[in-house]
């Protein structure tokens, strides 16, 4: 059977109760400076749009692109950089904006790639974590929530590149019948 969105783990009203938080303790630890986010591709591009907005000061933004699953739900444990920062960092105080942890392999290569680059600071902001699954210890800043062992999609993530668009995050269910 093919697998569908199923169970709504978090509501959009939840989504937006907590981000909100997040870009005020934000704001709170970067005050007097103008921090860059830095979104992670594919997946954070939902969670950025709207946390840069919940961050009550200025901040300049860019993007990075991991890939670092290569089937299904299955992580291939290899992590390449697949578009770079359009900005050098050097002196900044970076927030890395990423959607999941899951083995942490990919923030740990993401924060060593930019650490190298020598910012003032740098900082993580994930929307999901998935703790059960950690691989290697990465240290997180700022949490949205902590889900389970479980594949979900929408808000950002996908399954196959599907279900992105769905304004709440749901679990990847393959009991349900198959749509007709
Ligand atoms: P990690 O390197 O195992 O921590 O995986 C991080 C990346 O795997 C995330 O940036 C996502 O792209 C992807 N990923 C992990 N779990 C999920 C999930 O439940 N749904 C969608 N993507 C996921």
């Amino acid at each position: 059977m093919t697998p569908r969105p199923g169970r709504v783990l978090i509501s959009e009203t939840e989504l937006r109760a907590r981000i909100a938080e997040l870009g005020a303790e934000i704001g709170r630890d970067h005050a007097g400076e103008v921090p860059v986010l830095v979104g992670v591709l594919q997946g954070a591009f939902l969670f950025m749009a709207d946390l840069i907005r919940a961050v009550p000061m200025d901040v300049t933004t860019d993007f990075i692109g991991v890939a670092s699953y290569s089937v299904g739900t299955r992580s291939s444990g290899q992590v390449r950089l697949t578009s770079d920062l359009s900005m050098p960092i050097e002196g900044r105080r970076v927030v890395i904006v990423e959607d999941i942890v899951d083995t942490g392999l990919t923030l740990t290569y993401l924060k060593r790639t930019l650490e190298a680059r020598h910012p003032a600071t740098l900082r993580v902001c994930v929307l999901v974590d998935k703790i059960e699954r950690r691989k290697v210890e990465v240290a997180l800043d700022y949490v949205g929530f902590t889900i389970p062992n479980v594949f979900v999609v929408g808000y950002g993530f996908d399954h196959q590149g599907l279900y992105r668009n769905l304004p709440h995050v749901a679990a990847l269910e393959t009991d349900g019948p198959d749509p007709v």
